[in-house]
């Protein structure tokens, strides 16, 4: 990226992050940056980072930053040796899934996630036998062996057109709830959740024209977004333009005025010209807007941080690639079936 010196990495720190911390915490984080760049070198590494890396990281270590879409293509399409992923352990498992041959790290030991957390292979494989034949999409926030049991994944950027790709009158949707219940209201399908109403979904799943089947895994983060968030912002900034992630309950996107993925929020923010901006989604990905766009006015009134996103600092990073942890391992029949899957949904745009 041309920051050979440490003088260059700070000045460039400097001139994004002013707006967002203070002059000596920046002077601290470009040390540490510009150590990583360098051993990034001379590892032959690439360093992925996810639009919910905090800004000091954000801005200055990963030579491509994105969506999950995204950073999955790249994933998939890097000559580097060594992958550093800045982002959870279901993205470094996605991007050892695409690419066995490289060293795959994550920095921090655990990263985990509340909707990977939320099923298992084994619940996939029960809810195919109670409906043999229907195909199963998985949002990508879930674990290899997940992966491994999914006819094809999605991102939030494309799963209404994985949808729309499918053949059939039904489809079993997997893990999210929310973001199920989003794509089915704006795709015009109905949606049952045999776990918890076995029953009335059984009887009722013959009189439904198109059917998906859900499961009621929840983003930790989005979860906490309300309707009165927005409406008592409203009050206050009745121009207000107000974005939120599909991983928001329906009725918190269906009450905003925008709602995509993190690159799809961020694109949507710079193309825009209103006043003032909220976003409904994890906060740092905020500060990365305000420092790529400091003539736009975003509403600081996040304070939902996701906590895996949060584990993954400079000084892990810095660590990762002196030490070469936490190497990504996925066992190869598992890895094989779920690259099916996720080449299936590398190829839908
Ligand atoms: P996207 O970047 O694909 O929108 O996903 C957001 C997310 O929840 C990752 O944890
Ligand atoms: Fe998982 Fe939500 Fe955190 Fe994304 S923001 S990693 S979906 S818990």
């Amino acid at each position: 990226m041309g920051r050979d010196t440490f003088e260059s990495t700070y000045d460039m720190m400097r001139d994004k992050l002013r707006g967002i911390m203070p002059e000596f915490e920046i002077r601290h984080k470009a040390e540490l940056a510009y150590q990583i760049n360098q051993l990034k070198v001379e590892r032959n590494a690439v360093i992925l980072g996810h639009n919910y890396m905090e800004a000091a990281l954000f801005n200055s270590v990963p030579d491509y930053t994105g969506d999950s879409l995204q950073l999955s293509r790249l994933a998939a399409t890097t000559d580097k040796d060594i992958i550093v992923f800045c982002g959870v352990r279901f993205m470094a498992e996605t991007a050892k899934i695409l690419s066995p041959e490289k060293t795959v790290l994550l920095p921090a030991k655990k990263a985990g996630c509340s909707l990977a957390a939320s099923i298992t292979g084994e619940d996939v494989r029960r809810l195919r036998e109670q409906y043999p034949g229907v195909p199963v999409v998985t949002y990508v926030n879930c674990y290899a062996d997940v992966k491994a049991e999914t006819d094809i994944c999605c991102t939030s950027s494309n799963a209404k057109a994985v949808i729309e790709s499918l053949d059939g009158d039904r489809v079993i949707f997997l893990p999210d709830e929310y973001l199920a219940r989003n794509v089915a209201r704006e795709t015009g399908r109905d949606i049952i959740f045999p776990v918890t109403e076995p029953r009335a979904s059984e009887e009722d799943l013959p009189n439904l024209k198109y059917t998906m089947i859900g499961w009621h895994g929840r983003c930790e983060v989005h979860e906490k977004f309300t309707v009165e968030d927005i409406t008592n912002i409203r009050k206050q900034f009745p121009d207000v333009l107000v974005l939120a992630h599909p991983e928001c309950s329906p009725q918190v996107v269906e009450a905003s005025d925008f709602s995509g993925s993190t690159s799809a929020m961020i694109s949507k923010v710079k193309e825009s010209e209103a006043p003032h901006y909220l976003l409904l989604t994890e906060c740092s990905m905020g500060d990365n807007i305000i420092a790529e766009n400091p003539e736009k006015d975003m509403l600081r009134l996040c304070s939902v941080r996701c906590p895996h996103m949060n584990e993954i600092t400079l000084e892990d990073t810095l660590e990762a690639l002196q030490k070469t942890q936490y190497v990504i391992e996925v066992p190869e029949d598992i890895r094989v079936r779920a690259k099916r899957a996720v080449d299936r949904m590398v190829e839908i745009g």
